[in-house]
Formats: structure tokens, C-alpha cells, sequence
């Protein structure tokens, strides 16, 4: 049984089991803290190179987030002291930018939330330095696609298991491992709410889709096996087998029709290649 719990001006803001249905207040509020993040992934692009450090980069992410008015929402969330996530080659996800230096051929995933008027906008996308073989090419399409097979399901009427299934489709066909370890997640005024997002999953299963539920979708692919290891850091997380791990990450909201995108780039740069 799923509970839906109806948002109003009033209802206060804290994390609860119930699926929050929020009115167009809320579509207002994500779609300004969306189009900050879609801003911040493409203003990162020509700074994606080799020769320069995570660190750099997440300097670089904290200053535009501010200058648009909004505040990462990693920075002290849960003792996480950095304003994204820098996922490299093998890395899954939450990674921590530090000294780090971009090498030509490396692929990277970059994870920004910034929080804007209370509201947090979620987006990650893949970054490619210089020439990367063929295969990391590969897997980084291949993931653009399961997450963009991921939204075509995310309509009223639909289960959050029809989503996982598509994501899950497309990756096993292309013999990836879809990680298990890590969802997506409900947001809003809330950074991680519920439902959890699965990336795998049966048709018809889970709960369903209703009509102002904000989510994220944000599968991790690898090549090899989908299992993880955690790193000494507590954070990073890492393919158990080595191999590359690719994400991508939308914040959606459910409308009537279907859904909205509130971190789609405004200038069409939602995934590689970026152009020259
Ligand atoms: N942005 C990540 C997500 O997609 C969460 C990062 S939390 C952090 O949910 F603490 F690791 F930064
Ligand atoms: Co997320
Ligand atoms: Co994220």
C-alpha cells in the first residue's frame, strides 16, 4: 500500500514514508532550482579538460551555484564538505573532488544539487576529457539512453517498476550491469525523500505514478558486474570489478501527460558530445 500526502503552503518540511504530491507552487520552485543545475552542468563543459583537478572543478560549481542564487546542497549534508560529486572511470558515484587531475581519455560523471528558495534541483551528466576509447563512448550513450527510456515511462497510470524495467531492458541488452546499491530518490523542499527509485524492476510493480510526485531518475551502468565496493572514504563508491561506471540524472515531475524535465539544459547539451 502506498500513502500520497497532498503539499500546501503549509505542510511542513520533513522526510516521510508518504509520496508527496505537490501543486504548481511546487513545479514553480523546482523548475527555478532545475534550471540552475542544467546552467552549472553547462557552464562546466569547457572546463572539463585535461590538466584540471576535481577540485578545481568543485570550486568552480560552489561559485556559480552561489552566483545563482542558490546553495549546494551537499555542502555539510550528512559530513559531506563538497559542493558536487566527481565520479571517475571506475568510480559509481560520490566521489570527492580533491587533488585529482583530469587525464585525456578519462570519462567522469559531475552531481549537482543546488538548493534554490528551499527547493533542490538534481542533475548529473557524464563528461568526456580529450579522446575516449570507443567502448567508454559506448557506455556513455548507452547510459544517456536508459535514462532518457527511464522518463518515457514516467506518466500517471504507470509504477515506478515500469521505469526500473526500461532502464533495465537496455542496459542488459547492451550486457551492462545496472548498480543495485544506490537509487534514485523523492525531492523537493526534502533532498532525499521517498520513493526510493529503483533502477530495475517488473512492469506494473511498485507505486503508482500520480500527478505532482517529484523524483529523480539516475541510473549507474557499468560494463562489467553491477556489484560495488566502498572505498576507505565512506563516500566513494567503486565497480567491485574495476571496470567503468557511467550516470546519468534528471529531477522529474509528473504532470497530467506525462512529465516534466526541471534540469533539462537549456542549450541542449544533455550529454556528450559536447561539441568542439
Ligand atoms: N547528488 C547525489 C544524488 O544524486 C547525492 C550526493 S550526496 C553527497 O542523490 F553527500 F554525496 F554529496
Ligand atoms: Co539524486
Ligand atoms: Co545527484
Amino acid at each position: 500500500m502506498t500513502d500520497y500526502m497532498t503539499m500546501t503552503a503549509g505542510t511542513p518540511v520533513s522526510r516521510s514514508s508518504a509520496i508527496k504530491l505537490y501543486d504548481e507552487s511546487g513545479f514553480a520552485g523546482m523548475r527555478k532550482a532545475g534550471r540552475l543545475a542544467a546552467e552549472i552542468l553547462d557552464a562546466l563543459v569547457p572546463h572539463v579538460v585535461p590538466g584540471v583537478t576535481t577540485g578545481e572543478l568543485d570550486d568552480i560549481v560552489r561559485a556559480m551555484t552561489l552566483d545563482g542564487g542558490g546553495v549546494p546542497a551537499t555542502l555539510g549534508y550528512r559530513g559531506y564538505t563538497h559542493s558536487c560529486c566527481i565520479s571517475l572511470n571506475n568510480v559509481i558515484c560520490h566521489g570527492i573532488p580533491g587533488d585529482k587531475v583530469i587525464r585525456d581519455g578519462d570519462i567522469l560523471n559531475i552531481d549537482v544539487t543546488p538548493q534554490v528558495d528551499g527547493w533542490h534541483g538534481d542533475s548529473s551528466r557524464m563528461y568526456i576529457a580529450g579522446d575516449a576509447p570507443i567502448k567508454a563512448r559506448r557506455l556513455v550513450e548507452v547510459t544517456y539512453e536508459c535514462l532518457m527510456l527511464g522518463i518515457a515511462q514516467a506518466k500517471p497510470g504507470n509504477h515506478l517498476g515500469d521505469i526500473g524495467h526500461a532502464i533495465q531492458q537496455h542496459a542488459q541488452k547492451h550486457r551492462y550491469g545496472v548498480v543495485r546499491d544506490f537509487c534514485g530518490h523523492g525531492l523537493g523542499r526534502v533532498f532525499h525523500d521517498s520513493p526510493d527509485v529503483v533502477h530495475v524492476g517488473r512492469p506494473g510493480t511498485g507505486p503508482e505514478l500520480k500527478p505532482g510526485m517529484f523524483f529523480t531518475i539516475e541510473p549507474m551502468i557499468n560494463i562489467g558486474k553491477p556489484d560495488i565496493k566502498m572505498a576507505e572514504d565512506g563516500w566513494t563508491a567503486l565497480t567491485r570489478d574495476r571496470s567503468l561506471s557511467a550516470q546519468f540524472e534528471h529531477s522529474i515531475g509528473i504532470t497530467q501527460d506525462g512529465c516534466e524535465i526541471f534540469t533539462r539544459s537549456p542549450t541542449g547539451l544533455d550529454a556528450p558530445p559536447y561539441g568542439a
